[in-house]
């Protein structure tokens, strides 16, 4: 059996998505079908649409998502019909080199559904990061959804699936932010201004925010910036040291995902201090740095891979903080839309208007 539903499916390199019929097979053993409430619209998801993630369009878009899991397959304990679930791309397999060594948030063997959605045709569809959740049910592997309390809003608990959850986890998983600390943050989209709020939740003093849109500062204030650089009149990396005695930040996020900004990171921390790098970067991106300035100023240049987070512990974490107003979860969420408005999100998106778009269903 197979359920019909509306989804956003891109169907080649940089044509533009539409709203299309789906059809979502029945869950299988270790499967759980998801009626999906609310999808946030990632970089991600345009990566996919312009390409440069791979060539196996069509794609099904969404992956940052909330919902009610409506039936499960055989096999599934983790899950049952009725909970509420935010969808995770990191399922942890228990079995790989990283679980075995007692690391699973970098399991190295996630899993997904093993069945495919479909176009009416037939034709296979690529589910984005294996969820596919700009639809209004999905597919996904039971261990991809994660029960957290239903109290939240939709719309919010699904960003933690993916950007929220990235910010958050590169300053209180990989950077290690404590109490007192200072921290920079360069780059302050939805992903940087996760990471302001991660510090500040991790009792961070200073937390110093760097871009070049105004704009994005003031949110990043709204957040808990204590201060803010506008990088396009003043020099970042002296900017970070003159607020931190001159000596530079404890820890330093890059969230663009740029050699010049990761640069400027690795010169802003002070030393035995903290890069965390959690921009994703393209593929012709280079680095030189001076090896005898990466041994001389000690400390740890670390990459965040979705924020080192390790769902089924960090997502109810981050929702209770949130329903008990110690995390304001919701600023995130710029607009809601519907499902045919994807295409005119990304616009916005890349505008730099919205922090996140969510479609509601
Ligand atoms: N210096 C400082 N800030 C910059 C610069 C620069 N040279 N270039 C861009 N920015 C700012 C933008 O103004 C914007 O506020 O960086 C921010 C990037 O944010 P978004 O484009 O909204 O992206 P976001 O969703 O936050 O993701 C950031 O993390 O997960 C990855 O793929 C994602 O690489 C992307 C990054
Ligand atoms: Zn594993
Ligand atoms: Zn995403």
């Amino acid at each position: 059996m197979t359920t019909s539903v509306r989804g956003v499916v891109a169907g080649g390199k940089d044509e533009p998505v539409s709203v299309t019929e789906v059809l979502v097979p029945d869950p299988g053993p270790g499967e759980a079908l998801v009626r999906v409430q609310a999808c946030g619209v990632c970089h991600t998801d345009l990566h996919y649409k312009r390409g440069g993630i791979g060539d196996d369009f069509p794609y099904l878009l969404g992956h940052e998502a909330a919902g009610v899991v409506e039936t499960v397959g055989d096999g599934v304990t983790e899950v049952a019909p009725g909970d509420f679930v935010i969808l995770n791309w990191r399922a942890v397999c228990g079995q790989c080199r990283a679980c075995l060594r007692g690391r699973p948030w970098y399991c190295f063997n996630t899993h997904n559904a093993r069945q495919k959605m479909t176009l009416a045709d037939g034709t296979p569809l690529s589910a984005a990061l294996g969820i596919g959740a700009f639809a209004e049910k999905t597919l996904v592997a039971a261990g991809q959804c994660t029960k957290v309390n239903p109290s939240i809003a939709p719309a919010t608990a699904g960003l933690l699936g993916c950007g929220v959850m990235a910010g958050i986890g590169a300053a209180i998983n990989t950077g290690g932010v404590g109490r007192g600390d200072s921290v920079a943050v360069i780059g302050c989209g939805g992903v940087g201004d996760a990471a302001v709020l991660g510090a500040r939740l991790a009792g961070a003093k200073t937390i110093i925010a760097v871009d070049v849109d105004d704009r994005k500062l003031e949110w990043a204030k709204d957040f808990g910036a204590t201060h803010t650089i506008n990088s396009r009149n003043t020099d970042p990396v002296e900017g970070i040291r003159a607020l931190t005695g001159g000596f530079g930040a404890d820890v330093v996020i890059e969230a663009i995902g740029r050699p010049q900004t990761y640069e400027q990171a690795f010169y802003a921390r002070d030393l035995a201090g903290v890069v965390v790098l959690v921009g994703v970067p393209t593929p012709e991106m280079k680095l030189e740095l001076p090896l005898l300035e990466v041994f001389g100023r000690g400390g740890a240049l670390k990459s965040s891979w979705y924020g080192d987070c390790l769902p089924s512990r960090d997502f109810p974490m981050l929702v209770d903080l949130h329903l008990q107003g110690r995390l304001p979860l919701e600023k995130f969420v710029s607009e809601t839309i519907g499902i045919g408005d994807v295409e005119e999100a990304f616009t916005r998106m890349e505008r730099g208007d919205v922090l996140r778009s969510v479609v509601v269903f």
